[in-house]
């Protein structure tokens, strides 16, 4: 099938090199000229484990070629796909320019039938106006069908995602577009679900809202379980064998962040409110999740006190989550502000995401580590902040003998509590207060379950 990919982002960048890969001849377009430049040679503009290896094999056998001329990207293609950004705007809904501008130009370029595709997250009733949009200014003179075809890729791993994907959503209010769509994906042997534009469109906003309120849930339950004397971690275990709960996003952190989740959960709220309803479970989840680091610098300060100056902070983790040099909306980077605000000198380290840490954090007077010890060295503390595996790896007995100090302040519910106590540290993480642990691991220890519970009860 001949495509074209309108936007070269994380959505529009795996699209076009996975629709190639699976045998389809694709023309990637963006208006930024050096992006694509840097594209073509193999050099990703954004991390992504496996990309830069699917875009150079698939431009090498020729499936695969970039443009900045829409016209020209469009010409021989059958399928359209509308990849651009939709950003969050200052009223908390998605700011759709980008959206409109390219349906604009796929009107005034129109020359033949084509399906045009929303893959960008939009709100409902976005895909209607698109056609509205083409229909006045290509004149009428040419036939198309729009469809709405949402994306459910996680970045860090999204070229797998979208190989793998668990289910494809398609909505039109014509057969032949979703035909030709079915046509695009039948391969994948995963659920279709095809139905109305509007259905298909809320999938997406209502997929990504329910996962943040996994997490919201999770973290009030971790809360909860640091008052109660309770570990979070094997909560979310035994909830999650469940199947009709299941264990994924239910891992307690310092809450959720990225281009996606907090966008998404404010524009459906938004657009709840835009039909005159009052989505007050998402307004919780909202609220729940910009709490969630505070409660996680208040155990810092409850242990360092509450002015920070002359304290020097270890903080590994910059990018919103692992396995992406991502820094939008990041947790991690809001932390990072608040304990330099009270005065604290801050050791970081990511493994990805430093350099577009510094475009933000950089006139902070941070110290941008080499790696984890690095950071750590002479730190009283160390945070993760950022739930990457190699931290897991850093070890213990060497972390201590850097440091100034002894603890831990695990944002991210992932090092080994033991080890770090073997050390000689004093671990404190999200949800799962010492003496729990202890229990759930087996250590019976009457007086550690005791004293925990007496220093819980007496906060
Ligand atoms: C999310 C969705 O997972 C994708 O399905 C969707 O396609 C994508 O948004 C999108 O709309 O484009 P992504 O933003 O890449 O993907 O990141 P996630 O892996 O979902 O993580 C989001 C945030 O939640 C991160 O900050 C992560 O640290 C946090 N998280 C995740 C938790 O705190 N706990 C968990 O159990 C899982």
């Amino acid at each position: 099938m001949k495509l074209c990919v309108i936007g070269t982002g994380y959505v529009g960048l795996v699209g076009a090199s996975v629709f190639s890969d699976w045998g389809n001849t694709v023309v990637g377009v963006d208006i930024d000229a050096k992006k694509i430049e840097r594209i073509k040679a193999g050099d990703m503009p954004i991390y992504e484990p496996g990309l830069s290896e699917l875009v150079l094999k698939n431009i090498k056998e020729k499936r695969l070629s970039f443009t900045t001329s829409l016209k020209e990207g469009i010409a021989d293609a059958e399928v359209v796909f509308i990849c651009v950004g939709t950003p969050q705007d200052d009223t908390g809904a998605a700011d759709l320019s980008a959206v409109w501008q390219v349906a604009e130009e796929i009107g005034r370029n129109l020359n033949g039938y084509k399906v045009i595709v929303t893959k960008s997250t939009v709100p409902i009733g976005t895909n209607e106006r698109v056609k509205e949009i083409i229909k006045e200014t290509s004149n009428g003179k040419v036939t198309f069908d729009v469809a709405s075809n949402p994306e459910f890729l996680r970045e860090g791993s999204s070229v797998e995602d979208m190989m793998k994907t668990d289910r494809t959503v398609m909505g039109s209010d014509s057969p032949k577009a979703l035909e030709i769509l079915k046509e695009l994906y039948t391969h994948l042997n995963s659920p279709i679900v095809a139905c109305d534009l509007r259905s298909a469109e809320i999938i997406k906003y209502a997929s990504n809202a329910f996962l943040a309120t996994k997490i919201s849930f999770i973290n009030e339950i971790a809360l909860l379980c640091d008052r109660a004397g309770a570990d979070v971690s094997v909560v979310a275990e035994g909830m999650g064998y469940d199947k009709r709960i299941g264990k994924a996003f239910l891992k307690a952190g310092i809450g959720y962040g990225g281009s996606c989740f907090p966008k998404d959960v404010a524009a459906l709220f938004r657009t709840s409110t835009d039909q005159a309803y009052d989505f007050r479970l998402l307004r919780g989840v909202m609220e729940v999740n910009e709490k969630q680091k505070y409660h996680f610098v208040k155990k810092i300060t409850e242990k360092l006190g509450k002015n920070l100056n002359g304290k020097v902070i270890a903080c590994l983790g910059l990018a919103f989550k692992d396995n992406t040099d991502d820094i939008r909306e990041s947790v991690a980077l809001e932390v990072i502000k608040l304990l330099r605000g009270l005065g604290a000198q801050l050791r970081v380290f990511d493994p990805q995401a430093t350099e577009n840490a510094k475009g933000v954090l950089g006139d902070l007077d941070i110290y941008y580590a080499k790696d984890g010890y690095d950071a750590a060295t002479g730190a009283d503390a160390l945070c993760i902040l950022t739930e990457w595996g190699e931290f897991r790896e850093l070890e213990a007995k060497k972390l201590k003998k850097v440091m100034r100090g002894d603890i831990v302040f695990d944002g991210r519910n992932i090092m080994n509590r033991d080890q770090l106590e073997v050390a000689g540290f004093t671990y404190f993480s999200v949800g799962r207060p010492a003496y729990a642990v202890r229990q759930s691991n087996g250590h019976k220890s009457l007086k550690n379950r005791v004293t925990g519970a007496l220093l819980n009860f007496s906060k």
